[in-house]
C-alpha cells in the first residue's frame, strides 16, 4: 500500500516546530521584541579553533589534486573512525575502530538505524521522550510501549517498574544518559540492571550518548559499554552537536560492537552492508572538522565551552532554588526540567512564560503525556540571555 500509512498516526507536526510556529506569531504581533530562546537545545557559540583550523585546512585539500577526497568511505574515513576508536580507549572502552561509524548526526542515525532490528517490533521508551524516538517507531509501523518516568522514580525508570512485564518482550530498548528532557543520568549498577534485562529478553538497547560530555559526577558511565554485558545488547549513538557545536556543520557516530548478534546475523556487518548501499558517507571536510574534537587541543577547548553552558545551567538553578521550584537535571546535562508553578498546564506555562517574559522553554508535555505540567529549560543559550532570563523568572514567579 502506498504511501505509508503509518503516517496518519503522528501528531500532526513536530514539538520544536510547533514551538517555532508559536514564537514567530508572537513575533508578529510584537514587532522588535527579544526574545530569550531556551527552547529547542541549540548551541549559541560558534565551533572551537581546532575545529575551525582542521575545516580550512581540509577545504584547502580539496583544492589541490595531491590531497582531493572524492567518495569517503561509507562507514567512516579511517581518521576519524580511528579519532573517536581513540577517545572511547582513552576512557578504557576497548572498542575496535572498525566498531565506530560515522554518521551526520544522533537524530538522523536514531530513526536509521531501524533498518537493522527488522520490522513489527516491540519497542520500550521510556517517556517524557525525544520524540525523534516515538516518530520514528511510529512511521517503521512498530508497537511502542511506553515506560513513564516521574519525579517517584527520580525520572530513571527501571525493569521492574515495565508494566505487564512478565507478558512483554520488547525487541528495542531506547536509554537515553543523560537525559532529554530531563537531565537524569543512570548509574553503573542501575544500567546493569537495563542491560541485564536486555539479554534476557534478546533485545538490543539503543543507547543515545548525545550528552555524555556533560557528565561532572566521576562515577557515572558515559557510555554502556562501561557496563559488562552492553557488547552483547546495545548500540551506542552519539553525537557532536552539543559536545561540540555541530548542529549546523552534523557529525555523530555510531558504535555497534563485533560481537552483538541476533538470530546468528552481526548486526556490525549488517550496518556496513547498509551504510555501503544507503549513503555515501560524511563529506571529507566536515569528518576532519570532526576528529579535530578529539585532539587534545580540541578537547580542552570544547570543554571550554561546555563551561559556559554549565554556568548558565548553575545560573538557572539558582533561581529556581530561590523560587522553590522542584527540577532535575542541570548539572550533569545540559537541560533542566522543572515543575510548572501553580499546577499549570505545560502549553499554558509555555504561552504565560513568552508573553509576561518573552522566555521560551520548552512543554513538558511535547515529550509524551507523562511530561504534562513539567517544563524543559534548554542551557545552550548565551550567558547574557540566561542571566536576564533567570532575573525576569524570578520577578515574574517570586
Ligand atoms: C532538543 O532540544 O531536544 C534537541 O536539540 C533536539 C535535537 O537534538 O534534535
Amino acid at each position: 500500500m502506498i504511501p505509508n500509512e503509518n503516517y496518519k498516526n503522528l501528531k500532526d507536526s513536530y514539538l520544536f516546530y510547533n514551538i517555532s510556529q508559536k514564537v514567530n506569531a508572537f513575533i508578529r504581533q510584537n514587532e522588535g521584541v527579544h526574545i530569550y530562546r531556551m527552547g529547542i537545545g541549540d548551541v549559541s557559540l560558534p565551533l572551537c579553533e581546532e575545529v575551525i583550523k582542521a575545516l580550512h585546512k581540509a577545504v584547502n585539500d580539496q583544492s589541490a589534486k595531491e590531497t582531493f577526497h572524492g567518495y569517503m568511505p561509507e562507514c567512516g574515513a579511517d581518521f576519524f573512525r580511528k579519532a573517536v576508536g581513540d577517545y572511547y580507549r582513552s576512557r578504557g572502552i576497548l572498542i575496535a575502530d572498525d566498531e565506530v561509524f560515522v554518521s551526520s548526526g544522533a537524530s538522523d542515525e536514531l530513526g536509521d538505524i531501524l533498518d537493522l532490528l527488522g520490522r513489527d517490533k516491540t519497542a520500550l521508551i521510556m517517556e517524557p521522550a525525544y520524540p525523534a524516538y516515538v516518530d520514528a517507531n511510529i512511521i517503521w509501523g512498530n508497537r511502542i510501549v511506553r515506560l513513564d518516568a516521574g519525579m517517584e522514580n527520580g525520572f530513571l525508570p527501571m525493569p521492574s517498574d515495565i508494566p505487564d512485564r512478565d507478558n512483554l518482550k520488547p525487541d528495542i530498548i531506547y536509554i537515553c544518559s543523560p537525559n532529554n528532557p530531563t537531565g537524569a543520568v543512570y548509574d553503573r549498577e542501575k544500567l546493569s540492571e537495563w542491560v541485564g534485562y536486555a539479554i534476557k529478553n534478546d533485545a538490543v538497547i539503543l543507547f543515545d550518548a548525545a550528552y555524555e560530555a556533560f557528565i561532572e559526577d566521576e562515577a557515572l558511565p558515559h557510555s554502556i559499554f562501561e557496563i559488562e554485558g552492553a557488547e552483547k545488547c546495545a548500540i551506542e549513538i552519539c553525537s557532536l552537536s552539543k559536545t561540540a557545536g555541530f548542529t549546523g556543520t552534523r557529525c555523530g557516530y555510531t558504535v555497534i560492537p563485533k560481537t552483538l548478534e541476533r538470530a546468528g546475523m552481526n548486526l556490525n556487518s549488517m550496518w556496513v552492508r547498509n551504510r555501503t548501499t544507503k549513503t555515501n558517507g560524511v563529506s571529507y571536510i566536515i569528518q576532519r572538522g570532526a576528529a579535530a574534537v578529539f585532539t587534545e587541543e580540541g578537547q580542552r577547548q570544547i570543554k571550554e565551552n561546555i563551561k559556559v553552558y554549565k554556568n548558565n545551567a548553575r545560573c538557572l538553578m539558582k533561581a529556581l532554588d530561590r523560587l522553590g521550584i522542584k527540577y532535575t537535571g542541570g548539572k550533569n546535562a545540559p537541560y533542566i526540567w522543572m515543575q510548572c508553578p501553580g499546577n499549570m498546564g505545560s502549553w499554558e506555562f509555555f504561552d504565560y512564560l513568552l508573553s509576561k517574559a518573552q522566555i521560551v522553554g520548552t512543554p513538558g508535555e511535547g515529550f509524551g503525556k507523562c511530561g504534562e505540567g513539567y517544563f524543559r529549560f534548554s542551557t545552550f543559550g548565551s550567558p547574557e540571555d540566561t542571566e536576564e532570563s533567570a532575573a525576569r523568572l524570578v520577578r515574574l514567579l517570586g
